[in-house]
């Protein structure tokens, strides 16, 4: 059940589907002081709580405080409060269990028992809100009925879950061949190359760098050819330069976010300055979606929009502020307040909060400051592709995903999760915020595997991927400058062919489970307790993780494991996979186990009367033949497993096509 309040909500974020009517009786175990704009609740000692989608820390938020306010941040420490994403929704755990959605444009901190341990404390910095309350028995029935709300999550093309390769600094068209074709010779699956900033012209969005890659369109053909997709990244802000198109017309037209004065506002970013579409204006999202054409003409069938939040380098009024302000410093002895002091300002002049309210959107023909909806920017840049796409390819299936998003972007794309580490506690997170992502609706979504920041040890890798694997965004992405992570590079390209060849394996049931969590609106990754709630065991486990109906996940996440310590909910089937040929199975009973996990070895569990179907060795998502599907599992003799394995459209419905397989 769904209960509506309304507290002055005057910015629409369209992020909910559903039209609820307002309630004006709040239940009496929820406090909503009006005037602050603070909702609280008195938790219980046994209270979880789940949700934030896109955070930092465990899977139960309780014991910290986080906050809304889509940020560039790229160093994702415990102790940041946001990320990139906006993604305001709670599920309490507990005698009650309820979930609260807090629907702004504004942002919102969640003190969850940081400042009283036992208070849960949300309160929305400014402007309006709606609340919306959904109560039900289980916590699957209420994700389900508020993911319902928000309305059915993007499906992403089926090449899509394939093993995608990205790299900050692909530099010309011999990289990107290169890269195909080190993988061809290892014999490792590869379906997608990404071209970060470095095959624009200067930075330029919708232009191509012609001395780097002067025969684009012939490299998109080759690469199909081979089943490899080119994936090209579209950053929101737009260089300013003259004859430059795009400049030209947004600035013609008036599309350009723009100033108290009515001049367009301007910040540093990748290009030098630039000018930012203003998403939230219908006419400038139309104009910024039509753009996408230019690279979609030429056979590219996905996209990734970064720098969304937006991120802002500088302003000159800040360098301006900076140079006045180290001027001042000149020939000083700097000692320890002088020389913070020239610091913070210095780390000040990126993503500054004054900046953000030094600009203005047009939302329904009034003036609007972005501070007021900074949230909802990279949502509306996702928005904006993807309307086009609609509008103008209503055949095609074309991928897109974005770094900044809030809740309302799921119906229209999948979200990475931004510049994490090269580090084991990045895995670790990793496996921690993909159930908290899905509970919002994020289902086409994953980390940069390998961590896109500092240098991957090999071994980290190899877990990394064991991870990965399960995961539908299978990216391996890293920065400029940091050690090269291509599979083909490492030592145990064995073992590493054997995990991507376990991915194309898993797809089938990978992709069944997807589109059962998004026409269901059900969870792809659920934490333990979600699913076995009596279980006072499982409240406590937060490295393992269900996936779909038939899996557990306990992957290895530290240095020098030669295995681990897995909590089983129930008697469960484990199989440790070296290879499709080389799989073996254990059945353990309930409990607490040490089950060993050598490098290549990796491990996972099936529930029991659940069935795994599994596809044939392949290279690409096209080779995947169901005439040579198996299926595992155990305890079996009456289980179904109905496997979805696409979907019609009719009448511009989709409908799901089903099959079904036993032992
Ligand atoms: C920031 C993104 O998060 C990262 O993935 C990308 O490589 C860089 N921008 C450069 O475009």
């Amino acid at each position: 059940m769904i209960q509506k309040y309304s507290f002055e909500n005057s910015i629409p974020t369209d992020s909910v589907v559903m039209d609820i009517p307002v309630s004006t009786k709040m239940p009496e175990y929820l406090t909503v002081v009006k005037e602050e704009k603070h909702i609280i609740y008195h938790m219980k000692r046994q209270d979880i709580v789940y949700g934030l989608g896109e955070a930092t820390r465990g899977i139960n938020k309780r014991g910290y405080i986080y906050s809304s306010n889509c940020s560039d941040e790229c160093s994702h420490t415990e102790e940041k409060q946001s990320l990139y994403g906006a993604h305001n929704v709670l599920f309490v755990k507990g005698k009650r269990n309820f979930g609260l959605f807090v629907d702004t444009s504004q942002r919102v901190t969640f003190d969850i028992g940081y400042t009283d341990m036992d208070q849960l404390l949300i309160r929305v910095e400014n402007g309006g809100f709606d609340l919306y309350l959904v109560e039900g028995e289980s916590l699957d029935e209420i994700v389900a009925e508020f993911r319902g709300l928000i309305g059915q999550s993007y499906i992403a093309p089926k090449w899509a879950f394939g093993y995608q390769q990205s790299r900050w600094g692909y530099k010309s068209e011999e990289d990107i061949r290169n890269v195909a074709s080190q993988y061809e010779q290892a014999d490792m699956p590869l379906e997608a190359i990404y071209l970060d900033i470095d095959y624009m012209e200067r930075y330029k969005d919708f232009t191509i760098n012609t001395e780097t890659f002067p025969q684009f369109e012939q490299l998109v053909s080759d690469m199909k050819e081979k089943g490899i997709h080119l994936v090209p990244i579209i950053d929101a802000g737009v260089k300013i330069e003259k004859g430059y198109e795009v400049y030209e017309e947004g600035v013609e037209k008036g599309y350009f976010c723009k100033t108290e004065d009515g001049e367009y506002f301007t910040a540093g970013v990748w290009p030098g300055k630039c000018h930012f579409p203003d998403f939230m204006d219908k006419d400038a999202r139309i104009w910024f979606g039509s753009k996408y054409s230019f690279l979609i003409d030429k056979g590219i069938d996905g996209f990734w929009n970064d720098m969304n939040e937006p991120a802002l380098f500088y302003t000159d009024k800040g360098v301006k502020e900076f140079f006045e302000f180290a001027d001042t410093l000149r020939g000083e002895n700097l000692d320890i307040d002088k020389v913070f002091a020239l610091r913070d300002k210095m780390e000040h002049l990126s993503n500054n909060e004054e900046d953000y309210r030094s600009f203005y959107h047009k939302l329904n023909g009034k003036m609007i400051c972005h501070d007021q909806v900074h949230n909802l920017y990279g949502y509306f840049m996702t928005r904006a592709a993807r309307e086009a796409f609609d509008l103008l390819y209503p055949d095609r299936e074309i991928l897109l995903f974005s770094r900044a998003s809030c809740i309302g972007s799921h119906r229209y794309g999948g979200i990475w999760t931004g510049d994490n580490c090269s580090w084991w506690s990045h895995l670790l997170l990793n496996i921690k915020m993909m159930p908290s992502l899905n509970m919002c609706g994020y289902l086409y979504t994953g980390a940069d595997i390998g961590g896109f920041g500092c240098n991957i040890s090999e071994e980290l890798m190899i877990r990394w991927i064991q991870f990965g694997v399960f995961t539908p965004l299978f990216r391996n992405h890293s920065a400029l400058g940091t050690r090269e992570q291509e599979l083909y590079r490492f030592k145990n390209q064995d073992v590493m062919r054997n995990i991507l060849k376990l991915r194309y394996s898993l797809i089938p049931y990978l992709y069944s489970e997807y589109l059962k969590a998004a026409f269901q609106n059900t969870m792809l990754f659920r934490p333990l307790a979600f699913a076995y709630p009596e279980d006072a065991h499982c409240e406590q486990v937060e490295d393992e993780l269900l996936l779909g109906e038939s899996l557990l996940l306990a992957p290895v996440y530290e240095q020098n494991a030669r295995g681990r310590y897995v909590y089983l909910p129930e008697k469960m089937l484990c199989i440790k996979y070296r290879s499709l040929t080389d799989m073996e199975q254990t059945v353990y009973e309930k409990g607490h186990h040490y089950i060993k996990a050598g490098l290549e070895e990796c491990i996972f569990f099936i529930r029991p009367n659940r069935l795994l179907v599994l596809g044939n060795e392949a290279n690409r998502t096209t080779e995947l033949k169901e005439e040579a599907y198996q299926v595992i599992g155990f305890e079996a003799e009456e289980a179904v497993y109905e496997l979805w394995n696409g979907y019609v459209v009719k009448n511009g419905l989709r409908k799901p096509k089903k099959k079904c397989y036993t032992l």
